[in-house]
């Protein structure tokens, strides 16, 4: 995966890759960093020199992409995957097949595509890639939706299947409900029937946010700081407490989420967006026996094969066109102005997925 990556920007100047690039608009440009860092100083928009297209390999026009925290944390050179340098940022993105190689089986000129894998550099107008490293997305998938579904839909969906025999009626807790992860489980788990206590931080547009995550399907919206009060247990009186919680915070949130799991219940940790350990009253274990798992979809990828990853994707399609899915709250921003869409991704509060058009 590495490999292709490295080879898809350092190629030669390929003179037809070239002009098929120009005939689609302007040169290969793309997000790149030669060392480690914070994004805003070590990343550099640059022209891109493409490799010719091998037997099996596939031009492709990047379309666009989100901004998400492993993006920058690879940047920063803090996450488990780090890309050989220099590298191209992004993992996650929609891109159209300009060209393929004569080798190529499954993909045609016009068709869709996503990453198949993490560490491909999907930030970038353009990109010559195996085809290996590709799954085709549907043309009726809308773009926001087809850019955003290969890591965070994926998470939501095997947390929601792999862990706990979930039945309709059962319920679920997760903080940073609002994250893209946590926007993808509410709207996964009411197509299954399974109801949602959702965690967030308190703010002051607090009631938008809480309107926005009902919209979504939330059954019940909590602050951080309400998991301490007794109005909890006025949930548990029409909800059954949870037999799985979600975790990507760490710290004072997740002890006290922890605190209403139900016996024998699982909770995940997928994130660590405080930066903080994960804390587990002694009592926990011995009294109400929980368990406690983790998650990386990127092993979860290493673990299966394509055909187990497209046919996740299909399932998530199928629920984008039945209205169950949809596209996290974003804030499309052009390539030259990433530096901004970087700043906001950043920022707490922000309550919108910055998606870079390329
Ligand atoms: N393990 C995996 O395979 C996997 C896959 C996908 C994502 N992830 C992880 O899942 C997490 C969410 O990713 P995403 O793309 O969905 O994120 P996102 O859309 O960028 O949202 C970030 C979320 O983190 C919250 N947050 C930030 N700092 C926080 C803090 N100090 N305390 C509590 N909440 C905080 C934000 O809440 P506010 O609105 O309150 O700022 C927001 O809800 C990240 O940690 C990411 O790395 C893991």
């Amino acid at each position: 995966m590495q490999r292709a990556a490295v080879r898809a920007l350092r190629g030669m100047r390929d003179p037809h890759v070239r002009a098929i690039c120009a005939a689609a608009g302007t040169p290969p440009r793309g997000l790149l960093y030669e060392r480690h860092g914070e994004p805003e100083d070590v990343l550099q928009l640059k022209e891109l020199e493409l490799p010719a297209l091998g037997h099996s390999d596939v031009l492709i026009k990047m379309l666009a992409a989100p901004i998400n925290p492993a993006d920058i944390n690879m940047i920063q050179g803090t996450y488990a995957l780090l890309a050989p340098l220099p590298a191209v940022a992004g993992n996650e993105g929609v891109g159209r097949v300009l060209e393929v190689g004569p080798g190529v089986m499954a993909l045609r000129p016009g068709d869709c595509i996503i990453p198949a894998d993490a560490g491909l550099g999907t930030w970038r107008t353009h990109a010559v890639l195996p085809e290996d490293n590709l799954l085709r997305v549907p043309s009726d998938i809308p773009m926001l939706c087809a850019a955003t579904l290969s890591i965070n839909p994926c998470t939501a969906f095997r947390m929601l299947t792999d862990f706990e025999s979930l039945a309709p009626g059962d319920s679920i807790i997760q903080n940073a409900a609002n994250s893209g992860v946590g926007q993808a489980v509410i709207q996964i788990a009411k197509a299954m029937g399974i109801r949602t206590i959702n965690v967030v931080r308190d703010r002051p547009d607090l009631p938008q946010l809480m309107e926005r995550l009902l919209a979504l399907g939330a059954d019940r919206i909590v602050t951080e700081d309400a998991l301490r009060k007794p109005e909890m247990k006025e949930i548990f009186k029409s909800i059954p407490k949870p037999r799985l919680a979600l975790n990507c915070v760490g710290g004072r949130s997740t002890t006290e989420m922890l605190r209403h799991l139900q016996p024998k219940g699982t909770m995940v940790t997928y994130g660590g967006m405080a930066k903080q350990p994960v804390t587990v009253p002694v009592s926990a274990f011995i009294f109400r026996d929980v368990r406690l798992r983790g998650f990386w979809m990127t092993q979860w990828k290493k673990d299966h094969d394509k055909q187990s990853m497209a046919s996740m994707v299909d399932t998530l399609c199928q629920m984008v066109r039945e209205g169950q899915l949809s596209a996290p709250t974003c804030t499309t921003v052009p390539l030259e102005d990433f530096k901004k869409a970087l700043a906001a991704s950043m920022q707490p509060f922000t309550s919108s997925k910055q998606i870079l058009l390329l």
